[in-house]
């Protein structure tokens, strides 16, 4: 394998490179999400690149607001390179999709043979070699495009194609498709730094630590929430200290005589709720669910409850009042 840029994203490229990797077999249509700058041009051309090395075509085209209007233009840029190979398809095809272009004398009034013209040139070159359709931003794409994209994403289970579609948070745009989604969250703190690193090795040092912090409170604390909103809450909560009493209590639970043990069997206690976001980064869900485990010896209430959107700032973030009142309306039950 040749250099790579890309930091981080190990599990992300490894679900792209797999399906590369089983083209023979079938093909895949995988929609990048995530909100901008996040990383999903960085992670698409990482894919590109190893798919250039395994010998593959690689096919681009990019939304552009000011081309949004304008019927086909995407698809355009996407089939140039092969577009020379159209005269191979049988007549209407060529005629539909050259029509569509306006490269022949040809109404463009049937959207179903242009798309199936496309497919055709698309899965006829893939005969040649693995074919890798990458449609970025899709969210400026035009529809009719579009359209031909989601009609691929369909029809291509049995052919040697992978198509790569990304968009910002507005995955609503190609619908209802055969579209596995693979979503961006924040990079973690190693990786974040070293792309600050890389990306602005001038940054104003005092810039950095700050963007830093940003970025790790984002990943830990305000996953689930805008950036804006996580970056807010980082303003107005966090204060820099050692975290030294939950080290200590982290180191507590190495020790069984830990004057901090808990005694998890103790059946005089009161009931004992847990909440957890579905979505938190800092204490995940594997924890605080063997947590509610440890407690199964009591016949004391100990109660979960999720909330599976939320993350780890859910106590403190512009969603605590449904937190508040599902802790109320369980303090009720309990008849407290
Ligand atoms: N994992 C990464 N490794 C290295 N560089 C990265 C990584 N993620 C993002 N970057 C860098 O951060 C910048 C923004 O990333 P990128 O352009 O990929 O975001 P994007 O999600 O495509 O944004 P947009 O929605 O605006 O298109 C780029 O300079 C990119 O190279
Ligand atoms: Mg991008």
């Amino acid at each position: 394998m040749g250099s790579s840029s890309l930091v981080g994203r190990t599990a992300e490229l490894g679900r792209l490179d797999g399906a590369l990797r089983a083209l023979d077999e079938h093909g895949t249509a995988v929609l990048v999400v995530g909100e901008p700058g996040i990383g999903k041009t960085a992670l698409i051309m990482e894919t590109a690149r190893l798919a250039r090395e395994y010998g593959m075509l690689v096919l681009t085209s990019s939304g552009l607001l000011s081309e949004a209007h304008l019927p086909y233009a995407g698809l355009h840029q996407l089939l140039r390179p092969v577009l020379r190979h159209a005269d191979a398809l049988p007549g209407p095809q060529s005629a539909a999709l050259l029509g569509a272009f306006g490269q022949v004398d040809a109404a463009v009034d049937d959207p179903v043979s242009v798309a199936l013209a496309a497919l055709s040139l698309l899965r006829e070159r893939s005969w040649q070699a693995p074919v890798v359709v990458i449609a970025e931003d899709v969210q400026w794409l035009d529809p009719a495009t579009v359209e031909v994209l989601t009609f691929a994403a369909n029809k291509i289970g049995d052919d040697r194609i992978l198509l790569v579609a990304s968009c910002r948070d507005n995955a609503e745009i190609v619908g209802d498709t055969r579209f596995e989604e693979l979503r961006l969250d924040g990079l973690d703190s190693g990786s974040a730094r070293a792309v600050v690193d890389t990306h602005a090795p001038a940054l104003d040092p005092r810039l950095r630590e700050r963007l830093l912090a940003e970025a790790k409170f984002r990943y830990s604390f305000g996953n689930a929430l805008t950036e804006e909103e996580s970056d807010a809450l980082h303003e107005r909560w966090a204060i820099p200290s050692p975290a030294r009493p939950l080290f200590e209590a982290a180191a507590a639970a190495l020790s069984p005589h830990s004057p901090a043990k808990v005694d998890t069997a103790n059946e005089d206690r009161g009931p004992l709720l847990l909440t957890m976001g579905g979505k938190d980064h800092t204490v995940p869900e594997a924890i605080t669910k063997s947590t509610v485990k440890q407690y199964r010896d009591s016949h004391a209430v100990t109660d979960l409850v999720e909330f599976a959107d939320r993350g780890h700032s859910l106590t403190i973030d512009s969603g605590w009042r449904e937190v508040a009142e599902a802790c109320l309306a369980w303090l009720t039950k309990q008849g407290r």
